[in-house]
């Protein structure tokens, strides 16, 4: 062993002087350390606070009556937790009559831990709130009559690269002498051109200075000024001042990448072609009777096109044929962690979801779906599940927040969508569907589903899509449901262990589970629904 050493050392050496010899040129040379919180400028913040605090102290004299109605539409960080009183205790009264009930989520946790829990939350919120607030996101207000002129939105440079200032001038002015400056925090100006008579003061600074006699030979000056973006920093802002003599203004620019867009092949052009365009995934745990009537149905219909099957049974069984991908999973490892896995998996444009016990139908056309993906912006798109009894489901909600200060907000679920869709009949937009939807394979995989809920849950996955989703809802498109209700004398020792897994006792560690996660996850306080 001893002979290998000094060849060894010596390979070591040269590989890490190449390593470095590589390294080097890519380097960027040495900057000064950039602040990564992602907050506006101190001074543009100091001046956009005082601007906004002193000026409605100037009309306080003047009285004034409150709309109630109006201003109680303004949200004033108090929702309280409350549902409809009365309403009749019966079994399937929340069905015949149903009604609004409020569920505290802090009940999720014991008295003596909440303390903890409240603090950790705060905390973790306040991280959260510096990770996704940025410049861009401060309130500018133009002050009355200023002879500036400049773009109030849509300036946006690439992280180190270098635009020309569009509309930038001064206006109504008229003074002997005109000094106009620029202030920015992660980029410096330049011109682009110099003109007669205009005295440049501070360029390739972050604050350049202007100076001239001529108003025109100022504004011409103005056309040629350049902002580079000099702090790598992208996804956030620059706050501009631009001033003169006693007025001031401030705008953004935006400092990002372009989105660089992850686009899938459709197949040759003419109608949709599911099998490239469609993967079906679903989740099994020990009802493999089920989910091979599920893929018979499928295939008797879409024969080509690529199910995706997640399964964490205890003694996973195989499941083989053509055009059909099985992954197994730790033993229990739950609903969510399944769909995660199995949405993980696909590679085509769109993502169909469906339960393990549902069956197609010559009602189930997926291109009806897809038709309404592929022409709507909509991320994802429902359909309705058709019961053994007949009843058809699509389990539309409309998902809202209201805000409620420091103990959290309130989470209010309906029954019921926002609007209909031009040219789909059928269609609607609203915020939560059935288990049963097809969706942009990409827009799902960002949300995703939380692994840490383990049996009983769907809402959830649109409550952390709230706000990046748009959701739609058809009920032309009809998958059928496999018997459900069984009395438990009926049932097979399979679908007792199914049971005691996925419906567990309300009061159960699962619906403190969701009512934890909901609390401290998502920040609510409080969930109201019908
Ligand atoms: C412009 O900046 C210069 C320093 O570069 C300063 O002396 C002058 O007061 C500033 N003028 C205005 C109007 O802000
Ligand atoms: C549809 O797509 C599949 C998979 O990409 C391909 O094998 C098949 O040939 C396509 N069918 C047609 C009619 O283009």
């Amino acid at each position: 062993m001893r002979f290998l050493r000094k060849p060894t050392i010596l390979v070591l050496v040269v590989s890490t002087l190449l390593v470095v010899a590589i390294l080097r040129p890519w380097t960027p040379k040495p900057t000064s350390a950039v602040d990564l919180r992602n907050r506006a400028s101190a001074s543009a913040e100091r001046l956009l606070e005082e601007r906004v605090r002193h000026s409605p102290g100037k009309y306080e004299h003047i009285p004034y009556r409150l709309k109630v109605s109006v201003a109680g539409l303004l949200a004033n960080n108090g929702c309280v937790c409350e549902g409809e009183e009365g309403g009749v205790n019966l079994p399937f009264s929340q069905v015949l009559f149903p009604r609004v009930g409020a569920y505290s989520l802090d009940r999720a946790f014991q008295a003596s831990e909440l303390e903890e829990v409240q603090r950790r939350r705060a905390q973790e919120f306040h991280s959260f709130q510096m990770r996704y607030q940025t410049p861009v996101d401060l309130l500018i207000v133009a002050k009355a009559n200023s002879p500036l002129e400049f773009p109030t939105q849509g300036v946006e440079v690439r992280p180190l690269k270098t635009i020309l200032i569009p509309g930038l001038g001064v206006q109504g002015l008229s003074h002997d002498h005109y000094v106009v400056n620029l202030t920015a925090t992660l980029g410096t100006f330049d011109v682009a051109a110099q003109v007669e008579g205009v005295t440049v003061r501070g360029d390739a600074e972050m604050h350049m200075s202007l100076s001239t006699s001529l108003l025109p030979q100022l504004n011409r000056q103005l056309q040629f000024v350049t902002y580079t973006n000099t702090l790598f920093h992208p996804n956030t802002a620059d706050t501009v001042q631009f001033e003169t003599d006693g007025h001031q203004a401030l705008f953004t620019i935006k400092i990002r990448h372009g989105v660089t867009p992850k686009l899938y092949n459709p197949g040759p052009k003419g109608d949709y072609n599911i099998s490239a365009l469609v993967t079906i995934a679903t989740k099994t745990f020990l009802r493999y009777d089920k989910l091979q009537v599920l893929i018979d149905s499928i295939r008797s219909f879409y024969p080509t096109v690529t199910i995706v099957i997640a399964d964490d049974s205890k003694e996973p069984q195989p499941m083989r044929g053509p055009h059909i991908e099985h992954y197994t999973m730790p033993f229990g490892k739950g609903w969510f962690a399944g769909r995660n896995l199995a949405i993980s998996q696909v590679t085509t444009k769109y993502v169909l979801w469906v339960d393990d016990d549902f069956i197609f139908t010559a009602s189930t056309k997926l291109e009806k779906l897809v038709d309404v993906l592929e022409k709507t912006t909509l991320d994802l798109v429902g359909g309705a599940v058709r019961e053994i009894t007949g009843y058809t489901a699509t389990y539309r909600q409309t998902i809202s927040v209201e805000p409620g200060g420091e103990e959290g907000d309130c989470l209010h679920m309906r029954r019921g969508y926002h609007h209909t869709i031009a040219g789909f009949p059928h269609c609607v937009v609203t915020d939560g569907v059935i288990n049963f939807f097809l969706a942009h394979t990409e827009r799902v995989q960002q949300v995703g589903f939380d692994p840490r809920l383990a049996r009983v849950a769907h809402l959830e996955f649109f409550i952390d899509g709230l706000g990046s989703l748009h959701v739609g809802s058809c009920d032309d498109v009809v998958v059928s449901h496999a018997s459900k209700i069984k009395l438990p004398w009926s049932q097979s020792e399979a679908e007792k262990t199914y049971a005691k897994f996925r419906y567990p006792a309300k009061s159960s560690d699962a619906s403190n589970t969701k009512n934890g996660l909901l609390y401290f996850k998502n920040r609510f306080k409080c969930l109201t629904h019908n």
